[in-house]
């Protein structure tokens, strides 16, 4: 069954608290918190202080994801600030490998994240050091978006690079998940599924995390 990290960036953003309690009892794995700077991507998000503010009121691992401009900027303040996992996107850095060793420093699980028109061969090279990889299935910035197909053979690479037992990371995909796109990401090999306006612009996200995890189930 794939594992299910609501997004917040769907959430009610003045009333936090209620719909990160639903998603816990809705039976989510992660709660995902989407990081915008409005230069790697057309949109602003949280920072550091979101991530600190929310640690003490959940006990689901905080999954953030920074869509940031030189992301080892701020990985410190992220890690600091209670995160389980961090993202850095490949693109968003010539230093990806310091940025994922800067993570894995703090003890926190360190995550690349490739965007849609991004190759696995672009990080074939830090495959070895990572916890994870995030492939979006959407261009990043917004919620609502329609999965992109195609991406579906980027999952089936990824799970074929770590059959050779050399790798060991877990593959999360995020962007227009939703109960009819859930089940081929997780026979292509996702372990885990981001989903934020299928879970919270609904009247009972916790059905929709269930919908999401039964379609799963083999
Ligand atoms: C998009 C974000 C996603 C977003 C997904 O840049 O990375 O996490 O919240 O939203 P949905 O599930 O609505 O596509
Ligand atoms: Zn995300």
């Amino acid at each position: 069954m794939i594992k299910v990290a609501p997004s917040i960036l769907s959430a009610n953003f003045v009333d936090l608290k209620p719909d990160i309690e639903v998603a816990q009892k809705g039976g989510a794995d992660l709660l995902h918190i989407d990081v915008m700077d409005g230069q790697f991507v057309p949109n602003l998000s949280f920072g550091p202080g979101m991530v600190a503010a929310i640690r003490p009121i959940t006990s689901m691992p905080l999954d953030c994801h920074l869509m940031i401009e030189n992301p080892e900027r701020f990985v410190s303040q992220f890690c600091e600030a209670g995160a389980d996992i961090v993202g850095v996107h490949v693109e968003s850095t010539p230093h990806i490998y310091r940025a994922l060793e800067m993570i894995k420093q703090h003890g926190v699980k360190a995550e690349v994240v490739l965007n849609p028109g991004s190759p696995v061969s672009l990080i074939q090279d830090v495959l070895p050091i990572v916890d994870q990889v995030l492939v979006m299935t959407v261009n990043p910035g917004f919620g609502g978006q329609k999965f992109i197909a195609q991406m579906t053979s980027k999952i089936q690479q990824l799970n074929q690079l770590r059959q050779t037992g050399e790798n060991d990371f877990k593959i999360e995909v995020d962007g227009g998940i939703n109960d009819d796109t859930v089940g081929e990401v997780y026979q292509a090999g996702a372990d885990i599924a981001v989903a934020g306006s299928y879970v919270f612009n609904s009247e009972d996200p916790i059905a929709q995390i269930k919908k999401l995890k039964l379609r799963t189930k083999s």
